[in-house]
């Protein structure tokens, strides 16, 4: 049990061995960890658990604090199971408690663990007395990122319990923002934007005018994953203001794939042409047949124009291409530009399918595309750094 702020301890776990997390769909390279909190004031409350595999440490670790008859509430912030999994563990030996949540949240609660507990819904703006004049105000996140997803008020501490907004995954020995490494924690934070929360940035915008609109004073961001934000708390809101505001960077990324290197022949020159034209921006090639998935996509969100290269096979494009524009198109990224290369030796569909999957993920189409057949003589390569050069010049 860790001290977070007066009566308010952290109780989760850092999860260091974790490598993937929602299945296999996003990459945990740094590990990640379930934030739990016990507020021990006249009341004690619980905010979240963990996940299910440290269910049994986890109410382990908390019965060696406390008697669990002294929990007076639990808050579930969000139903889904790596804040929820040790719940059946805990109420197993509580199973009175009061569980305060959404009524969203009793859905997934009820649709996931069949349980019939004793759940208390709250909607935003409700409060619950802790005693000691410090309440817990509850402020519903619909759609950050569930339906049911909340966070909660503490008055006195001025602590926001945001769950998974301003998360990252990212496990640390420390607890605080201030005393880890800063690159590697906003390289955790974007990518964990990017990747999970970028559906929704018009409602992230939303709600953070609301929750300001509030002008309750903020010393801590406590989210569910990663780190706690106590060095100005509020950088973290900033950011994500930022991110959900059509975000790019001076960057362009080459996204492709290849299969007999034509297509990272023409990928290298394009580069070549577009550096030549445009020293200010970055660019970077990404193959995405051997780069992590979510590292692409969160490269992606960091661009201002994202060029896609394919060889044409069985009249269409590499599957590796495939997965990722579809992504992009799920995760609805804003404001990009885009352009499509790649080669051929015989029907050459596959500069026009990456055109049509652009379109379709909401990418601004800047060129009709560049096709090579075969594999790139020294004509071609010219013809390669041209295209670059008129997309470099064309993003100055
Ligand atoms: Fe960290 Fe949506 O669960």
């Amino acid at each position: 049990m860790l001290n977070v702020k007066n009566n308010v301890f952290w109780v989760g776990k850092v999860d260091w061995e974790l490598r993937r997390f929602h299945g296999d769909e996003y990459s945990t390279h740094r590990g990640s960890s379930y934030n739990s909190f016990l507020i021990k004031e006249e009341k004690t409350v619980l905010i979240d658990t963990v996940w299910k595999p440290f269910a049994g440490e986890f109410v382990q670790n908390l019965k060696n604090e406390i008697d669990l008859q002294e929990i007076d509430y639990i808050v579930v912030n969000h139903g889904e199971v790596d804040h929820s999994g040790a719940l059946p563990e805990l109420m197993a030996q509580i199973p009175d408690t009061p569980i305060i949540c959404t009524q969203n949240a009793v859905q997934s609660l009820q649709g996931q663990f069949h349980q019939d507990w004793n759940f208390q819904t709250v909607k935003t703006g409700e409060k619950l007395d802790l005693g000691n004049g410090k309440e817990l105000i509850f402020l519903e996140m619909r759609l950050l990122h569930w339906p049911d997803s909340m966070a909660c008020y503490l008055t006195g501490d001025e602590i926001l319990f945001s769950n998974d907004a301003f998360g990252q995954h990212y496990a640390s020995e420390k607890l605080y923002n201030d005393q880890v490494d800063q690159c590697e924690l906003m390289a955790e934070a974007i990518k964990y934007y990017a990747n999970i929360l970028a559906p929704f940035s018009p409602l992230v915008e939303k709600k953070i005018k609301e929750i300001l609109a509030l002008e309750l004073p903020v010393d801590i961001i406590a989210p569910s994953h990663g780190i706690i934000w106590r060095d100005n708390p509020l950088q973290i809101v900033e950011k994500y203001r930022g991110w959900a505001a059509s975000y790019m960077e001076n960057q362009v990324v080459l996204l492709y794939d290849t299969m007999w290197e034509g297509t990272r022949i023409m990928a290298e020159n394009i580069a070549r042409g577009i550096g030549a034209s445009n020293p200010e921006i970055e660019v970077k090639l990404l193959n995405t047949a051997r780069t992590d998935k979510n590292d692409v996509l969160t490269e992606a969100f960091r661009s201002r124009a994202i060029l896609l290269g394919s060889p044409t096979v069985n009249r269409s494009i590499l599957m590796s291409l495939a997965a990722i524009i579809d992504g992009m198109e799920a995760l609805r990224f804003k404001g990009k530009k885009a352009a499509s290369f790649g080669c051929y030796g015989w029907s050459g569909e596959a500069v026009g399918k990456l055109n049509e999957m652009a379109n379709r993920a909401g990418l601004e189409l800047i060129d009709d595309g560049l096709r090579c057949r075969w594999r790139p003589d020294q004509k071609e390569i010219e013809d390669c750094i041209k295209f670059g050069e008129k997309i470099g010049k064309s993003l100055k």
